[in-house]
């Protein structure tokens, strides 16, 4: 088979990322802009700033990539773009200018679940987990167990019934004075904190065959220590640090513990881990050393696949594009609220 190079596109949320993926040669080149600083000092992600921001960066940095690899916008076969879920106002950027070009172009566009891409990441850097397999996607907006049997046939298993693990992370980064994003200011915070000092509460933990996620209670209950701590005057530094190593243990330790249920009830060879949170170093630790003891392989990708770029979101488009499946009609439609069992469903309609 002839090698085909897709573009991919990624606008869903707060960073602007493009990428090159060749299907035989692998990932060609990848850029990633972050717009933290332009939201940090409103503690979390405006939306409509982050659409205009996407309106300015997008093309410049598919200039930048093209420069940057020495390929030609004539040599591309595809192109590539997050549809969902995500920010509406940020998709929509994302799909005018993925569609509109490869209108103008000639070729096909691809349109791809963000959480898809995410959990096929690790596959930029090694070729397979062996099928079937568990996935555990945990970013800012989902918290997700997954049944992989191949790809594009996933099973959601258990998932958050309120708060996302990474929305957990910086909704008590909000709490202890931290900037946004909350999971790396937590967890460097943490890294002075003393164990046992504070104990936060582990939901859902008690019936055995319970693979969901909750987080919101642990949120309040930071949300009351910090207003007693405050009261009393005794929210020092190292108290700060204290309640950030209890509280990212506690997000941690459901993650690992649904994980391993999944693991013992599903019976795999192999877990994904992905998605931003999937940088965390703890969370790292902990399942390797769980998984470590039932031989069990866990594959994270490197920490700059873990969160948002383009590469997962051009690789992804490679699979997609070769199963035949594109946008007809270059139809501009996105997805803001799209669940990763239900992705056939919503690609067909664009046929
Ligand atoms: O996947 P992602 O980049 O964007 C979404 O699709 O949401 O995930 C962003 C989330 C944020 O909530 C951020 O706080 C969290 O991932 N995150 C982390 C770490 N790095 C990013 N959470 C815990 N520890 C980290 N090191
Ligand atoms: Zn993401």
């Amino acid at each position: 088979m002839t090698s085909l190079l897709i573009l991919g596109i990624e606008t869903s949320c707060d960073e602007t990322a493009t990428a090159f993926y060749d299907s035989e040669k692998g990932l060609i080149g990848h850029k990633v802009f972050s717009q933290i600083d332009l939201h940090n000092q409103y503690g979390g992600v405006v939306p409509e700033l982050a659409s205009r921001d996407h309106i300015k960066k997008l093309l410049p940095m598919v200039d930048h990539l093209l420069n940057d690899t020495g390929k030609t916008i004539n040599d591309l076969d595809a192109i590539a773009y997050t549809a969902g879920p995500g920010l509406s106002g940020a998709l929509l950027v994302g799909s005018v200018m993925a569609n509109g070009l490869a209108f103008s172009l000639g070729i096909p566009s691809v349109p791809i679940h963000h959480m898809e891409a995410h959990l096929l990441a690790p596959l930029l850097e090694q070729d397979s987990a062996k099928m079937p397999f568990i996935a555990l996607l945990v970013s800012g907006g989902h918290t997700l167990l997954i049944k992989v049997e191949s790809k594009g046939d996933y099973k959601i298993i258990g998932q958050t019934l309120d708060d996302a693990a990474g929305e957990a992370f910086d909704k008590g980064a909000k709490l202890l004075g931290l900037a946004y994003p909350g999971g790396p200011e937590i967890s460097r915070l943490a890294e002075s904190g003393t164990e046992g000092a504070f104990t936060f509460p582990r939901p859902l933990l008690k019936d055995k065959k319970n693979l969901d996620f909750s987080f919101s209670g642990l949120k309040t209950s930071l949300m009351y220590r910090v207003k007693q701590l405050k009261l009393d005057e005794l929210f020092t530094d190292q108290c700060r640090a204290d309640l950030a190593f209890a509280y990212e243990e506690a997000i941690v330790d459901s993650l690992v513990e649904k994980t391993h249920r999944a693991v013992n009830k599903i019976n795999v060879d192999s877990v994904i881990i992905a998605g931003g949170v999937g940088a965390n170093k703890k969370l790292r630790s902990k399942m390797s050393k769980t998984f470590r003891k039932k031989n069990v392989e866990v594959i994270f990708p490197s920490l700059e696949f873990c969160t948002d770029n383009a590469a997962m979101i051009a690789l992804t488009g490679s699979y997609r594009f070769q199963q035949g499946i594109h946008n007809e009609n270059y139809q501009i439609t996105v997805h803001p609220r799209w669940s990763i069992d239900k992705i056939y469903e919503e690609i067909n309609a664009y046929g």
